[in-house]
């Protein structure tokens, strides 16, 4: 059985987009798995199918050549290979093993904690093959264990029901992780996305060359940004309106015998113009927010709302400050994140220099095809 798309769909495989929306199957089968696809000109390429899915198509390899389940293991086999030097060097370290889209295995991704994975599984038709995935996951990469953090909310939109459950021995609640000079905690059950935020690792790092009296990690979640912060800054303050995640971030700190870290539970928009009011100032600001624009039709609320926030940074930042600064919404595409600063500098009537424009850690790859894959924007800015 085969899927047969619109010239519209056909158009995006042959761009090497790998999504078919709903509207653009012309027919397929009754039922979630993995199928060929055409059009009147032909063979397009093997994908992940489920009908009930706005996304129905989801291309992974752009030829008809090979068996479809056997191709999509070699996918994972060959993502989790480039991953391999990085555990290598650093095993108790955190890296991203599958990035989804990114690694042509879309909707999969496995993130690797010190030794233990946690896998998010985000299709129908991929599902049913999970023993299959964990016994290629097994064979190339040496895990203590491997959790299912099938929590989240997407799942409901392919018809799968949210649950975590281990696949691989017995999962511990939680894992220290090196990152540089530093460890933190993970909370593999229950902390957020699958425990951390592995894409900001580089740029955590990055930000330990500054050095400074007063820091502020806004939008901290368990102290990330400001366990490296605190060994170049006097004093600094860690943000965040999860109580779970700054007790974490506290027992992290402690962990890293770090005294000069304060955690400040509160809402961040509250906090910066409450600071903004009693006059305070700091050396560096980090703001790393959960993404704002969850779809096309946000974009322009969180624009407005990336903006209050930068605004806010850059008039509590004093000359020579640096403002390091996150989106991690693909909906807010880089032009309009910059020009979101831009205009921000200008109402805070501040000069603001370009320090170095980053993006998302080297395991999460971005496919130039594939503009939802590159997500994450951050800049580092001097205020001059
Ligand atoms: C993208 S995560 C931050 C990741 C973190 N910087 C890191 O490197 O691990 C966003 C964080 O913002 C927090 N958060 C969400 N809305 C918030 C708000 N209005 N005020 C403060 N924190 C918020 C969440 O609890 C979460 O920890």
């Amino acid at each position: 059985m085969k899927i047969r798309v619109t010239p519209r769909g056909a158009a995006r495989l042959l761009a090497h987009h790998p999504w078919v929306y709903k509207s653009d199957v012309l027919e397929g089968p009754n039922s979630p798995g993995l199928y060929p696809v055409q059009s009147t000109k032909g063979v397009l390429g093997l994908a992940l199918y489920n009908p009930v899915s706005e996304i129905t198509v989801r291309v992974f390899s752009f030829t008809d050549a090979g068996r479809p389940q056997e191709v999509l293991l070699e996918n994972l086999r060959k993502a989790l290979q480039r991953r391999k030097a990085a555990i290598a060097q650093e095993p108790v370290g955190g890296y991203r093993l599958v990035h989804a889209e990114g690694d042509l295995v879309p909707a999969l991704v496995l993130d690797y904690y010190a030794g233990h994975g946690v896998l998010q599984v985000g299709s129908a038709a991929l599902e049913p093959l999970t023993s299959e995935l964990t016994e290629v996951i097994r064979a190339e990469i040496p895990l203590q264990s491997l959790l299912a953090r099938n929590d989240q909310k997407s799942r409901s939109l392919e018809g799968l029901p949210l649950q975590i459950k281990p696949l691989l021995s017995q999962v511990p609640d939680s894992v220290m992780v090196r990152e540089a000079s530093i460890q933190y905690r993970v909370d593999l059950q229950e902390g957020q996305k699958t425990g951390a935020f592995i894409d900001q690792r580089d740029n955590r790092i990055r930000l330990q060359a500054f050095k400074g009296k007063t820091a502020l990690d806004v939008f901290s979640y368990h102290g990330s940004f400001a366990l490296h912060l605190a060994q170049g800054f006097e004093q600094v303050m860690a943000v965040d309106s999860s109580a779970v995640a700054l007790r974490r971030a506290l027992e992290n700190a402690q962990a890293n015998g770090l005294t000069n870290i304060t955690p400040k539970e509160a809402n961040a928009f509250e906090f910066l113009r409450e600071e903004e009011k009693r006059g305070a100032h700091y050396d560096l600001i980090v703001l790393d927010p959960p993404a704002f624009a969850k779809g096309k039709r946000d974009v322009e609320r969180a624009y407005a709302a990336y903006k209050e926030i930068n605004l806010r940074a850059m008039k509590l930042l004093l000359s020579g400050g640096i403002l390091a600064t996150a989106s991690c919404s693909h909906h807010l595409s880089e032009p309009l994140f910059y020009q979101m600063l831009a205009e921000a500098a200008a109402d805070a009537h501040r000069t603001v220099r370009v320090v170095e424009k980053r993006s998302q850690g080297w395991d999460h790859p971005v496919l130039l095809n594939v503009p939802e894959t590159h997500y994450l924007k951050f800049a580092i800015l001097e205020i001059v």
